[in-house]
């Protein structure tokens, strides 16, 4: 039975999900499942270069921009002010939803705060990236870092500045030209038009206009009015900013401490901290991978998990779960519980290892040091209890456990909403 949050007598909670990897932890599906107990969920950083995939009875979507509970038609959706955002894509990705039968109008808001990404952005990510060849970082090329670099120098354009048209073009076409600089004189190539940049902008303006609203406000008086809402994290975070493997990173802060800044809302009235884990760890990009698999057992678990990415399609490096890793991040984050997604991944695997500290070589590199665990006999996919697990799957999820000192409340067996085992209720 569906929880009624609209119900006066219920305690507002809000819950926060954040990758605990490199990202496609498999966030999107799981804050999916549970929009059930929420009146709103809301995005704080990141931007289109999040791929968060849905299956719901079979049918899969894949979304960028837009929170992950788009398809519950009452439950209100939010892009705060730590996004970066695309126009383009974002309307881009509201007709796919809405050719797919799922109504937007009305039930999906973005803050005025929001830095607008443009094309020249789009056009200094790449650049950049070919120009450091071998030492690229992998981006997805969707502008992000340059977006934020705009931001952080006050520079960018926000959302609201689009309604006021002489100003706004006045500082598009001054920022236009310092970046045009760069783009010809040192990265070595074309421009980008003053008509192509004002297209990706004023055109979206009055469409909109409806949709913008003070996210942090909303938040605030949603929670006082005891509804609860989920604080959807994109990335992961060893991709953060400051905590993760700089500079093969993403431009902005993933871990919870974002939160705050990037929707408007005060530290304490965030409730529960859920880490997103996959039962063994991808990497797409570059960057280090301590626990990296180069064998016929990273093949498998590329080839059973379909480790590709979600947003640019390119393969995912595969390797074992880095319990050490998780660690660390499971403190910095305060989490309050785990989920651990993807175990049906490992299904006939003979043995699983998981990293459980670092050593360093006599070259100084970082080498793994694994517990070895045994596989399981038959399937796990679909599973939605504990009692459909063998005793090998259950036995790895409490190694996971007692390696974190983090309890499990939930655990993915397939990609469909309904492949879940739920253990705790996060809500309650
Ligand atoms: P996100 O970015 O964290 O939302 O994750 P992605 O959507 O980029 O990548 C996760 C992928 O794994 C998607 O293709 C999901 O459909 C899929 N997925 C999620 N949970 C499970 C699971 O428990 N088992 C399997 N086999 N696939 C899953
Ligand atoms: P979701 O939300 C996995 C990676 C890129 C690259 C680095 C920097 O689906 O988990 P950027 O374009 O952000 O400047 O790229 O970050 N990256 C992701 N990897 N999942 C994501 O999002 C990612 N978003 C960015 O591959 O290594
Ligand atoms: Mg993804």
């Amino acid at each position: 039975m569906e929880y009624d949050f609209r119900k006066k007598n219920i305690m507002g909670k809000n819950v926060v999900l954040i990758g605990t990897q490199w990202g496609d932890e498999g966030k999107g599906k799981i804050v999916d499942l549970l929009t059930r107990n929420v009146s709103g969920v809301v995005r704080f950083q990141g931007g289109h270069n999040a791929g968060h995939t849905l299956v719901v009875e079979g049918k899969k979507r894949v979304l960028h921009l837009i929170p992950s509970g788009i398809l519950h038609e009452a439950v209100t959706c939010m892009i705060g002010n730590g996004v970066v955002l695309s126009l383009p894509d974002l309307f881009s990705e509201i007709s796919e939803i809405q050719d797919s039968g799922v109504s937007i109008s009305g039930r999906l808001f973005v803050s005025p705060n929001c830095a607008l990404i443009l094309p020249y952005h789009v056009e200094l990510d790449k650049a950049r990236e070919r120009k450091l060849g071998k030492q690229k970082i992998g981006t997805t090329g969707r502008g992000i870092g340059p977006a934020y670099e705009d931001k952080i120098s006050r520079r960018a354009l926000l959302v609201r500045d689009l309604f006021d048209e002489p100003s706004f073009l006045e500082r598009l076409e001054l920022n236009l030209d310092y970046h045009n600089f760069v783009l010809e004189k040192y990265l070595e190539c074309p421009p980008v038009s003053y008509g192509a940049a004002v297209d990706s902008t004023l055109p979206y303006r009055d469409k909109l206009e409806p949709m913008i609203k003070d996210i942090g406000r909303e938040l605030s008086e949603r929670r006082n009015r005891g509804e609860s809402a989920i604080f959807e994290g994109a990335q992961g975070a060893l991709l953060d900013i400051d905590h993760g493997t700089y500079p093969f990173v993403t431009s902005s802060n993933t871990n919870v401490g974002a939160i705050s800044s990037g929707c408007g809302i005060g530290p304490r009235s965030l409730d529960y901290f859920l880490g997103i884990t996959k039962a063994y760890t991808t990497r797409v990009g570059e960057g280090p991978f301590p626990t990296e698999l180069f064998d016929a057992e990273g093949k498998h678990l590329a080839v059973a998990g379909n480790e590709f990415g979600s947003t640019t399609g390119r393969p995912r490096r595969c390797g074992w779960l880095d319990a050490h890793a998780l660690k660390e991040v499971a403190q910095l984050n305060s989490l309050s519980g785990l989920c651990i997604t993807k175990l049906d991944v490992l299904d006939g695997l003979e043995k699983i290892l998981v990293c459980v500290d670092y050593k360093k070589s006599l070259n100084g590199n970082t080498e793994p040091v694994y517990d070895e665990l045994p596989g399981w006999e038959g399937s796990v996919s679909g599973a939605k209890s504990m009692d459909d697990l063998p005793a090998e799957a259950r036995n790895y999820l409490e190694r996971i456990e007692n390696l974190c000192g983090i309890k499990i409340d939930i655990v993915s067996t397939g990609p469909d909403r309904e492949n879940t085992i739920i253990l705790h209720n996060v809500f309650s």
